[in-house]
């Protein structure tokens, strides 16, 4: 039995608005945290319960498989049951739906995904075997480009006569790249999504059912859609305009992966009587949070604008430090995080720090590790359980905050051939970008900061730290070495 749901109790008067409005292509344009997922949700069964649409009308889509999980919880939650209604990533969607019109799409319906390690072994695979230098020609951008090629619905060859890359082998390597995918069998993740708007485009009949089937389309974090995303919703609705597509042109972080902000502003273009509806309640933060954060969004040059209020009241006032280095910065959230843990209100678990890149984990870490504040990575590998740190704590065991690599070359070759991944690392005498080949550390002297040779960084570590330990060549002497620093380095602790 379907539940019966109270619309007016649970949303707000422009939510309400979003939920009942189907006349035409709906957008709805709102903020972080503004019940845009819940719009959604509730929009679904709105269709569903009052407006003759069956579960299996609806196509939902979203970014990742988290976010489709959590919403199709939420709308089976909503309707009481167990019911079908297609709420899937993109990709998941793609896959799919070429498995079930696959036939009549121009592709056999029993293809393989290749997934992303696949797809970079096959292309370092083809570059190696054109004998060019890796090091020059990285695959790992040929991968890349393919894949921003795809996101742009270009084949091989039309990405060659649009002269996609300028890059001198590009067009070779995503030929051959192709030529494989296909005696394979098999589709990579871009392939899904291009390969069913090209079939949609050569066999209308076949998408013309596709669309009788599929008769509300919803998409939800609509700023992160690439081009070859954007086409797919504008085939699948642009017969009868049923879409509603929710975003924050303000949220858009998938550029790298070839998202186009624009399609958010242009949808209210492209599509013919476009209706926008902004949600600008917000009902996670307090004003004082909203208001810095408007503050700074203001700057983004392309939006629609809209702007966050909520009821929940000022909020704390909001504490704005500038440090001299990631150090003293973490150094400073290590000490506020102690402060407000001994202050007896807060435990560990209420505390999150955010950072913008994977990188910038290892500096609180090595400090929080210092200060003994348990901590846990979301969404990504504590910076000592990575392979490579793992590797080069293996072997040396010691702790990388201890380490001091001596060049096995100074200045660094360019043309020494080197496989293994760079990072960086802190040391005495600064940031480091290290790497290595077989067993041998290779330094690049020119991330230090340092216009250092060798022995500069020797007389340095003399002067920092008083003794004279270290000059070696060669990973297995660094790593003797490194031995000895550390155990200098506990007989004047003892
Ligand atoms: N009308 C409302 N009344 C009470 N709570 C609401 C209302 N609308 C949304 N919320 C709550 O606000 C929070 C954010 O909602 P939701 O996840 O739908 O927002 P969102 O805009 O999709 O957020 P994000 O920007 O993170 O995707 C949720 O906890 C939701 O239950
Ligand atoms: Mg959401």
């Amino acid at each position: 039995m379907p539940q019966s749901i109270f619309y007016e109790r649970d949303l707000n008067s422009a939510q309400l608005e979003a939920v009942y409005y189907t006349n035409s292509p709906l957008l709805v344009l709102a903020g972080a945290g503004s019940g845009k997922t819940r719009v959604i949700t509730y929009k679904i069964a709105y269709l569903i319960n009052e407006c003759g649409y069956s579960p299996e009308n609806m196509f939902a889509v979203t970014f990742t498989n988290k976010a489709s999980i959590e919403m199709r919880e939420r709308v089976n939650l909503l309707l009481g049951e167990k019911v079908d209604v297609w709420v899937k990533t993109f990709h998941s969607s793609a896959a799919r739906l070429l498995r079930m019109w696959g036939r009549g799409l121009n592709v056999e319906p029993d293809f393989s995904i290749i997934d992303q390690q696949d797809q970079h072994a096959l292309v370092r695979k083809i570059v190696t075997g054109m004998n060019i230098d890796t090091e020059i020609y990285r695959p790992e951008k040929y991968v890349y480009l393919i894949n921003r090629a795809k996101d742009q619905l270009l084949s091989a060859e039309a990405a060659e006569s649009e002269n996609f890359s300028t890059d001198f082998y590009f067009n070779d390597v995503y030929k051959r790249y192709e030529e494989i995918l296909a005696k394979e069998h098999v589709l990579d993740f871009g392939d899904l999504i291009f390969r069913l708007t090209r079939g949609f485009q050569e066999n209308r009949e076949v998408l013309d059912r596709v669309r009788e089937r599929f008769r509300y389309v919803l998409v939800d974090e609509f700023q992160d859609t690439n081009h070859a995303q954007y086409v797919l919703v504008k085939q699948l609705t642009d017969s009868h305009g049923n879409v509603c597509a929710v975003g924050d042109d303000d949220q858009s972080i998938y550029g790298f992966r070839g998202a186009r902000v624009e399609n958010i502003l242009n949808y209210a273009k492209e599509y013919r009587n476009c209706r926008i509806i902004k949600l600008e309640e917000n009902y996670r933060s307090y004003q004082n949070i909203l208001t810095a954060s408007s503050k700074l969004i203001d700057n983004n040059s392309e939006r629609l604008g809209k702007t966050l209020f909520t009821k929940k009241g000022e909020g704390e006032k909001l504490v704005f430090c500038r440090t001299d280095s990631d150090y003293d910065e973490a150094r400073f959230i290590a000490g506020t995080v102690r402060d407000l843990v001994m202050g007896g209100e807060y435990e560990y678990r209420d505390i999150a720090v955010f950072y913008r890149m994977n990188a910038q984990s290892r500096v609180f870490e090595s400090v929080f590790n210092q200060d003994r504040i348990p901590y846990t990575i979301v969404g990504g590998l504590r910076f000592f359980e990575r392979e490579e740190i793992k590797e080069i704590l293996d072997r040396s065991e010691i702790p990388y905050t201890e380490m001091v690599m001596i060049p096995n070359e100074y200045p660094p070759n360019p043309d020494s051939t080197y496989y293994g991944p760079w990072f960086m690392i802190e040391t005495f005498v600064g940031r480091i970008k290290i790497g290595w080949r077989k067993r041998v550390i290779h330094i690049d002297w020119s991330e230090t900061g340092l216009s250092a040779s060798g022995a500069d960084v020797v007389d340095k570590l003399e002067t920092t730290h008083g003794s004279s330990y270290v000059h070696a060549w060669g990973a297995d002497k660094a790593v003797e070495a490194l031995r000895k620093l550390w155990a200098a380095k506990e007989e004047k602790a003892l």
